[in-house]
């Protein structure tokens, strides 16, 4: 198997384009390159891109439909990333988070094509934090191990290939699905209280940074494991107080526990912060803190005073 990759990619296709990350890539996408896009059950309405619905859980369909696009590069985002639901629906989870994710690399091995993985910071066990790339993953969760599985089938695939590890992603969905960023914003302005863990450390990204820093490595020269998150380590707890004064929300509201205090079906680490030194090294796209990528939030008015959605442009 040839690990030469086509050097500029011009077809690019995201997996998983309904989903939160997958629609702000596939929408940015679209300014750049010919953009492609799968989806499951929710069509894609908001970009001018070319869609596709694929089950993933179908392996026999992936080839065809990968042949008939015939992308440059393939940032794939479609998974199962329900951690509760991975615990209770393992058989699922394995075929469309490993095998399916098998499939394609094996696909972009014969092909020539990039593949870039996006992979979670659950694959950390939690117990050191500021993990970095050369850290040996522990994965707790079936959600976790199975992202960490298909790590294995992307870097072995082609050497060319990229597994992102992607922190916590906070901001504003383009299609149907609400992030907990989007629920939490929601609830405080209905006066509704939020209980958030004050002991569970996380690196948030603003997914529109996300998007960038993905579509950046599609088109540079580095391979291996990358580490995407915010500039800072912070509790989420503390990150829903950083959005209420940024965002001019209702502290009150905010409850503070801990998440010992709350039994969860799969297993959930407590310091999975990550060390991206290595993409502040690799990229142009400047990794955000989270009162920067607030602001950004607030400056794109995907949010203003009465609650309402104005804009989820990139
Ligand atoms: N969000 C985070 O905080 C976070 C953190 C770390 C890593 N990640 C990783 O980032 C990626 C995107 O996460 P997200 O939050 O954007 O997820 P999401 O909103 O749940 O989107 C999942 C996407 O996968 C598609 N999908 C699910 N099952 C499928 C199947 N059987 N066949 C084909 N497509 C299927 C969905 O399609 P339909 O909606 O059309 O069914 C949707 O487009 C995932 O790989 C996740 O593991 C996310």
């Amino acid at each position: 198997m040839s690990n030469e990759v086509k050097k500029t990619a011009k077809r690019i296709l995201i997996t998983g384009g309904s989903g939160f990350l997958g629609s702000h890539l596939f929408s940015l996408a679209c300014q750049k390159f010919e953009a492609h896009a799968t989806y499951q059950s929710n069509p894609i309405n908001h970009a001018n891109g070319f869609t596709y619905k694929v089950n993933l859980a179908e392996i026999k369909a992936i080839n065809p439909l990968l042949d008939r696009v015939k992308p440059d590069a393939i940032i794939h985002t479609a998974a199962i990333a329900n951690p509760d639901y991975c615990e209770q629906n393992k058989t699922e989870a394995e075929t469309v988070n490993v095998l399916a994710t098998q499939q394609i690399a094996d696909w972009c091995g014969r092909n020539k094509s990039k593949l870039i993985f996006t992979s979670t910071d659950m694959v950390f066990n939690g117990e050191a934090g500021n993990y970095q790339e050369s850290d040996s993953p522990d994965p707790k969760s079936f959600y976790a191990q199975t992202k960490s599985r298909a790590e294995k089938a992307v870097l072995n695939s082609n050497s060319q290939n990229i597994v992102a590890r992607v922190a916590l992603v906070y901001g504003m969905g383009i299609e149907r699905k609400s992030s907990f960023f989007e629920q939490m914003v929601n609830r405080l302005r209905n006066g509704e209280h939020v209980s958030l863990f004050c002991d569970q450390f996380r690196s948030p990204i603003l997914v529109n940074n996300l998007a960038e820093a993905l579509l950046e490595l599609a088109e540079n020269d580095f391979s291996g494991i990358i580490h995407l998150g915010g500039s800072e380590r912070i509790s989420r707890w503390d990150f829903g107080l950083k959005a209420c004064q940024v965002l001019n929300l209702p502290s009150g509201f905010i409850e503070k526990t801990s998440m010992h205090d709350f039994s969860t079906i799969a297993f959930r680490p407590g310091d999975i912060s990550l060390d991206c030194s290595l993409a502040n090294k690799v990229l142009k796209t400047k990794l955000l803190n989270c009162d920067e990528g607030l602001e950004i939030i607030k400056a794109m008015q995907v949010y203003e005073s009465s609650g309402v959605r104005v804009s989820s442009k990139n």
